[in-house]
């Protein structure tokens, strides 16, 4: 039977290789609809140096050319950076003009400033603004975006909301995870508290998907060792590594109004978490 068409909101797409281009990918496929937000420029950003301000200009092309070819114009596409609340409630209030009812959000977003040039900071070395913005872009956000459609009534009752997450939020991996780690930990427990408390309070889900080590992304292919990892836990997992498919399988799973499942990290990796 055709699943009922539902809108869902997309967070962090990139390009064709994003983790939750293959989650759009899935709902579009199962005849759902999507609101697509992308990293680029808005009216918070104030004065950017010309660096900044030309990187959230090539990303939100990026972002855009990716969602154009693939959905064509039945997917709207909205910046958001999630470091300005207000880019936030603009977000909120568009989807609140347009009525639009979302049965559920894939938040699909993280940060770190640490990870630069093939190296990753020590965690002794980081500093206060360093790790308050990890926290802020890859943590808090969840609690950030959540709250603004919350506020702005766009989140529907029972509506379903699915986060990624990656093994180092718990152990220190092979290759250097540190700052980042911290801030997956954070999301880890954010999604246990939001569970608890939109479930009382709207009947709303809140899940995480722990993934394997995926180089073909942009925020992937910036860590440093990760390429080694990806290879030792292809080898190491009963199954291999689980791919973007199988991820955005998952996801489209969690996000069915039909499920009673909240406040669960589950683990899409081939079966690599049962290693000690
Ligand atoms: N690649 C992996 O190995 C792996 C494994 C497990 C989990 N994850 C997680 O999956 C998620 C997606 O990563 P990906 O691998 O698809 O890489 P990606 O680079 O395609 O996606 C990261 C996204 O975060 C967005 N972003 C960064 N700062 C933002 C901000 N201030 N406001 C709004 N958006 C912002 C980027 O624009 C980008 O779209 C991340 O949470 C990542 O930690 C990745």
């Amino acid at each position: 039977m055709a699943e009922q068409a539902l809108t869902y909101l997309i967070t962090g797409i990139n390009d064709d290789k994003s983790l939750a281009t293959a989650v759009a990918d899935r709902l579009v496929a199962n005849g759902h609809r999507l609101v697509c937000t992308g990293l680029g420029p808005t009216p918070h950003h104030g004065d950017l140096s010309e660096r900044a301000g030309s990187f959230l200009e090539t990303t939100y092309a990026s972002f855009e050319r990716t969602v154009a070819e693939r959905y064509g114009n039945s997917a709207t596409t909205l910046p958001l950076d999630v470091t300005l609340e207000p880019s936030i409630d603009d977000v909120a209030q568009r989807l609140r003009d347009d009525g639009t009812a979302l049965a559920g959000v894939f938040h699909s977003i993280a940060m770190d400033k640490t990870i630069r040039a093939g190296a990753v900071k020590p965690l002794l070395e980081v500093t206060l603004e360093e790790f308050s913005s990890a926290m802020q872009v890859s943590a808090y956000s969840l609690i950030s975006l959540t709250r603004g459609l919350l506020n702005a009534g766009v989140l529907a009752e029972r509506a379903s909301i699915v986060a990624v997450s990656y093994r180092g939020a718990e152990f220190v991996t092979r290759h250097p995870y540190k700052n980042v780690g911290v801030a997956k930990a954070a999301l880890e427990r954010i999604i246990k508290e939001l569970a608890e408390e939109l479930g009382r309070s709207h009947a709303i889900r809140v899940n995480g998907v722990r993934f394997s080590p995926y180089t073909g992304s942009k925020a992937g292919g910036a860590i440093p060792g990760l390429v080694e990892a990806e290879q030792m836990c292809d080898e190491l997992s009963p199954l291999g590594n689980a791919r973007p498919d199988d991820l955005a399988a998952e996801v489209a799973y969690l996000l069915t109004p039909e499920t009673r499942i909240t406040g669960d990290v589950r683990n899409v990796d081939g079966g690599y978490h049962i290693r000690g």
